[in-house]
This record gives C-alpha cells, structure tokens and sequence, in this order.
C-alpha cells in the first residue's frame, strides 16, 4: 500500500473538486457475502462553486474521522450548502447523521425513494430535520458557475440510487454504478493495480441482478460528455471512461446466441442416484418437448457446476428442477443451482418441481418453496413418484411437461369447472 494511503490528505480530481473518503485495505469481505481481496474504498467528494459547495455521499461510520479530515481540508462547514446522497447503503451514508450536525444548513438532494428509506436509516434525533429535495432525472443545483445533474438509476444498487452529473467538467459521480471493491491510494484507474478482475465481479455480484436497470442507466449516461467517472467504490476512472460504460453495456446486453429466438425456453436440471427421477425428467422434457413452441433443454447436475448455467437460467423462460429425497431434503448439487439464482433475475419465470423419492418426499415440496421465494411462477403442482416410475407415472410426467409447454407458450386449456360440485 502506498504511503498515501496513510496520510489525511484530500485528493484533487478536477478543478475545484476533491476526493475525501476514506480508504479500507484490509477488509475481506463485504456486506458478508462479497470477497474483497484488495479491500475497499468509500469515495466521497467535495464540489466548490462560487456561490456554494456540494458534499456528494459520505462514508462508512467507522471512518468518518478521515472523512472529516478531508473534508475539513478543503471547505469549512459553513460553507457547505448541499449534501447529494446518491446512495443510502451504511457504506455511503454512515458520517452522515455527524455531517448534518456540523452543516445542519445545508439542503439534502435524493431521489424520492430515497427519501422515504432515510426515515428509517435515521432514527428520530430530537434535532431540527433537515431541508430534504427529492430530485430526479434532469433536476439541477447551481453552485454559482457549476451545475450538479440528477440522473434517476433506481435499483443500481437500491431502489433509492441515483448520479450525480457535474455538468461543466464532465464529471459522473455514478454511487454504486461503475464502482468496485478495489482499495488502491493511487486512486485513478491509470495509476492503480489491475482491477480489472474486481470490476467484473462487482458487476456480477451487484449489478446483474438489475441488468434491465443497468441498460436504462447506460442509456441515460451514454449521451452525457464524459471526461471523468467518479464512483462510489474503488478507482475514480479518469482514463477513457467510455469504457467502463461500454462494458457495463456489454455486461447488461443477454449474451446467448439462441437460434430458437422465437420459441421459449425450458431448463430441466436434475440429478438422480439411480435413474428414476431422470427417467421423470425425461418424460417431462419429452412431453414440453410434444406441445411444439418450446425449446428444451435436459441437464444432469451430477456431471455440471452451478456457476456454468447462470447464464443460460438468466435467459430462459422456464425452469425445472428435479432432485430425489435424501434425508428429508433436496440433493446438494439442486440447492447450490437454487442458491445461485440471487445473483441473476428469475422473477416471473416458470418454475416447477419434481423427483422420485424412498419414503417421506420432502424435496418437491421444498424446491417450490424456493422458487416461489425467488418470485418465480409455480402454476403447476410439483410430482413426486414413489421410487421407481411406472409407465402411468411416467405418463403423468409427460403431462407435467405439456402443461409446462402450455404455460409459456400461452396455451394453457381452459379449465372445466363442475357447476354441480359448486352448489
Ligand atoms: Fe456501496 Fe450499495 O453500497
């Protein structure tokens, strides 16, 4: 680590603009499920203009003394006019409560989400509230010669998040967004270490999930004239920026070439210990298979890791799992697939459930639960089949797999209801 990294200096990034966060080079793992091998950063940032200064985000509470340090090197808090909170996450806003007692003049400008999650973020103090501005795309602040932009970026990585756009230097501060768990004291991409590797498995981890939101962003972002991205996390990237934008547009854009485009898709995974729940998954793909409009696709977990079919789950339309019952629960390699899903977005997709089990069957059941948990579509009830198929079970298979068919392509047949059993 540099010796920078030991000093309190605030870091200049453009005229009139500072660096002041706080640097944390030793934590290794990050909102307990994200490995951090290089640590990380809690950039914050201090705009002058002539008539005001600007406070984009904080930091995390325990390191709001270096925070202030900075801060306090580069403005006085009398001066500070406005506090931008892009992000409300404890990483971002945790010196904020501190920042309001010290400038409690200053006006807040979030996104009206925002707004409504900081009341819950900040308890009841006593103290005379803040002047809150909900703002969204297109919202201006004058700083007297310097314009902060809001762009509205919901979900990137809260619903609350949004960036901030100095307008006259070109300047993105982007929060989350183009951001990484990379702790470096050289601070711009072109002077620190490779993080190339961290800049993709932030974007796996935080952004993907929301790659429908990510891909508005870019679009909001692409026109902006763009000399600086100034994230929330790790490097500032001050070197070809446009970059990190085109690889974000990569990252969001579905990446499978599917030559059945228009037809929909079905994933069967299963596993079998001897070949009675994969001679369910057979019948099932071979009924979907029969309804036409459905493409198909059979896999045994046995011989796969979870990681290699994230990217075909977060494009297909549908999904089948199939697991026998041991020790009353679903088979490991079922559940690390299932546990893999957060990281993608299944909501509304088809789910459906099935196995062979010995004697008690828990599985089916438990797999529906997960999938219902991760908001997909369970239309059709799970079949369990008591150790080995006969052909009638295998029939009711096939007909599983039909209604699965029918549910993605819309041809579900109309149900007929017994008037008499009504009354
Ligand atoms: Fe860096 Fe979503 O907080």
């Amino acid at each position: 680590m540099p010796a920078a990294a030991l000093t309190s200096d605030a870091v200049e990034i453009a005229p009139g603009v500072h660096w002041v966060g706080a640097l944390d080079p030793h934590l290794r793992s990050f909102d307990i499920i994200l490995k951090t091998a290089n640590g990380t950063s809690y950039n914050a940032y201090v705009v002058r203009g002539e008539s005001g200064v600007a406070v984009i985000d904080t930091v995390k509470e325990s390191y709001a003394g270096d925070f202030f340090r900075r801060l306090e090197s580069v403005a006085r808090y009398d001066e500070i006019t406005t506090i931008v909170l892009n992000h409300l996450e404890p990483d971002h806003s945790g010196a904020l409560p501190e920042l309001l007692r010290r400038a409690p003049q200053a006006r807040v400008y979030l996104s009206s989400r925002a707004q409504m999650m900081l009341k819950a973020l900040l308890k009841p103090s006593g103290e005379k509230p803040p002047q809150y501005i909900p703002v969204t795309t297109g919202d201006e602040v004058d700083l007297g010669g310097r314009t902060l932009r809001f762009l509205h970026t919901p979900y990137l990585h809260w619903p609350d998040t949004q960036c901030t756009y100095l307008v006259e230097d070109g300047l993105l501060f982007s929060g989350d967004v183009f951001g990484c768990h990379f702790c470096d004291a050289r601070l711009f991409n072109d002077a620190v270490g490779d993080f190339r590797f961290s800049f993709e498995y932030y974007y796996a981890h935080i952004m993907r999930p929301f790659r429908e939101h990510v891909l508005d962003a870019v679009a909001l972002i692409e026109p902006l004239e763009l000399r600086t991205i100034a994230p929330a996390h790790g490097p500032i990237l001050r070197h070809q920026p446009r970059d990190y934008l085109h690889r974000y547009r990569e990252l969001a854009t579905p990446r499978l070439h599917n030559e059945a485009r228009s037809e929909k898709t079905l994933l069967v995974f299963y596993i079998s210990a001897y070949g009675n729940t994969r001679h369910m998954a057979e019948a099932l793909a071979a009924g979907a298979e029969a309804i036409g409009g459905v493409r198909v696709s059979l896999y045994d977990l046995e011989g796969g890791e979870a990681g290699v079919f994230t990217d075909l789950i977060e494009e297909a339309d549908g999904l089948a799992f199939g697991s026998p019952t041991i020790n009353a629960d679903a088979v490991k390699p079922v559940w690390d697939v299932l546990s893999s899903l957060t990281t993608v977005n299944v909501k509304g997709k088809l789910g459906a459930a099935f196995g062979s089990y010995g004697w008690s069957g828990e599985a089916v059941r438990l797999i529906e639960d997960r999938l219902r948990g991760l908001k997909l579509r369970v239309p059709v009830e799970g079949l369990r089949i008591k150790l080995v198929p006969a052909a009638d079970e295998l029939a009711q298979c096939r007909a599983l797999g039909e209604q699965l068919a029918r549910h993605l392509t819309g041809r579900i047949e109309p149900r007929e209801i017994d008037l008499a059993a009504l009354a």
